[in-house]
């Protein structure tokens, strides 16, 4: 059976793969900077993640393109399908995981539990599942749908569908549900996952419907917030939620962070700030348009401004965590992440991604690895 970590003072440390020229910070110097997005570009960067020391990939996903000027500038695109881009990931890699988003709206089950059973199998247990329900009625109708699902109605039939993928993962016999959203009668052919009792399961929601499901269903949920403060109180959400949802199981609380780190004091703040001088309006304000117009949580963040101001704090990235610095002072604020908030695994993105972008975070891992927090995943057996 595959291990998992059991040390609650260890810290995973996941990163957030390229799903575009930039995922955030809509800059377009990034997206100049930033290799265009090939084949061998992938497995560069999943081989240079891997030797880095991360534990694990995480690839978001979305499925409708209406944001013309953001597809031609590279704003979180190219976006690759991520259960295919799984695929040729696992064969370039050796023990790395890869976490993929796949949406509960628009498949069904046996396609997921079909799809998770294929990746986890042919990776040897190192695939996890990011449950997202989508957003926005442009993904909907281009499944054939009127409109988007009503938000905690998605929740509800996402909490009714992961129940039956993991049935159909885990059970020998036949299984026959009837329930309230979804039909199935049946099983799925082999293979069936080799993680047990079942792969790792992650969200983001940050509404109460989505924390409830992440309480109730999943090992690991994805949390917004600027600050450590933020981070906390997030945190203290999670903690009613699970406390509510009576599970004992912790819930592993996993920060969205950017990071830029820099051997000269200021180079990192600096470099951000130029990043941020060549914010695409145009592609911030389509995109934002998506994300803001339907996502409750996120416009939360930003309630006090007005549309085109919220739209450029979230495409600069001021909703999210910043690890700006040399890398002792990087390595101090992941420190005090773990030890002030009950954060067990990071999401590290990169606005300026490459290889050698990434190994700019060794350096980080060998002050976390002298705190006691980090071990290389090349010394243990597990990817969370
Ligand atoms: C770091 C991060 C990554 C996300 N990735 C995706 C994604 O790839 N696809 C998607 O449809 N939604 C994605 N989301 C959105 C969440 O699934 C969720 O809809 C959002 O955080 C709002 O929560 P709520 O739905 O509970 O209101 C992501 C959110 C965060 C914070």
């Amino acid at each position: 059976m595959k291990r998992q970590n059991e040390n609650p003072d260890e810290l995973g440390l996941t990163y957030f793969f390229p799903t575009g020229q930039t995922d955030h910070v809509w800059s377009d110097e990034a997206a100049r900077a930033t290799p265009p997005l090939s084949k061998s570009v992938f497995l560069d960067m999943a081989r240079a993640a891997e030797q880095t020391g991360f534990d694990a990939l995480f690839i978001a996903d979305s499925w409708s393109g209406h944001q013309r000027e953001a597809e031609r500038a590279g704003h979180q695109s190219p976006k690759y399908h991520a259960p295919l881009l799984a695929m040729g990931l696992f064969a370039a890699t050796e023990h790395i995981g890869v976490i993929t988003t796949m949406h509960t709206t628009h498949h069904k089950p046996a396609h997921i539990a079909r799809m998770g059973a294929t990746l986890d199998a042919f990776s040897g247990g190192r695939w996890g599942w990011n449950v997202v329900t989508g957003f926005g009625d442009p993904e909907a109708k281009l499944f054939g749908a009127e409109n988007l699902v009503e938000h905690d109605e998605r929740y509800a039939m996402a909490g009714e569908f992961v129940e039956i993928v993991r049935r159909l993962w885990s059970e020998d016999d036949p299984i026959d549900v009837h329930g309230n959203f979804y039909r199935v009668e049946g099983r799925i052919k082999a293979p069936r996952p080799v993680q047990q009792p079942h792969p790792l399961l992650v969200s983001a929601g940050g509404s109460p419907a989505g924390m409830k499901f992440a309480a109730q269903h999943c090992d690991q949920i994805v949390v917004a917030g600027n600050t450590i403060e933020k981070v906390q109180e997030t945190s203290r959400r999670v903690d009613a939620a699970v406390h509510e949802a009576g599970r004992t199981a912790p819930l592993g609380t996993t920060p969205f962070t950017i990071v830029i780190v820099r051997d000269g004091e200021g180079e990192a703040e600096e470099t951000y700030e130029r990043l941020v001088r060549s914010l695409n309006e145009e592609a911030t304000m389509e995109l934002a348009a998506d994300i803001l117009g339907g996502i409750d949580s996120v416009r939360a963040l930003f309630a006090d401004q007005g549309h085109s101001a919220a739209a450029r704090a979230w495409g600069s990235g001021q909703g999210i965590l910043k690890l700006f610095g040399t890398s002792e002072q990087v390595a101090q604020q992941l420190i005090d992440l773990k030890t002030q908030t009950s954060t067990n695994n990071v999401l590290l993105n990169f606005p300026l991604w490459n290889p050698t972008e990434l190994q700019s975070f060794a350096p980080v891992m060998d002050h976390l690895r002298d705190a006691g927090m980090w071990r290389p995943p090349s010394e243990r057996d597990y990817s969370w």
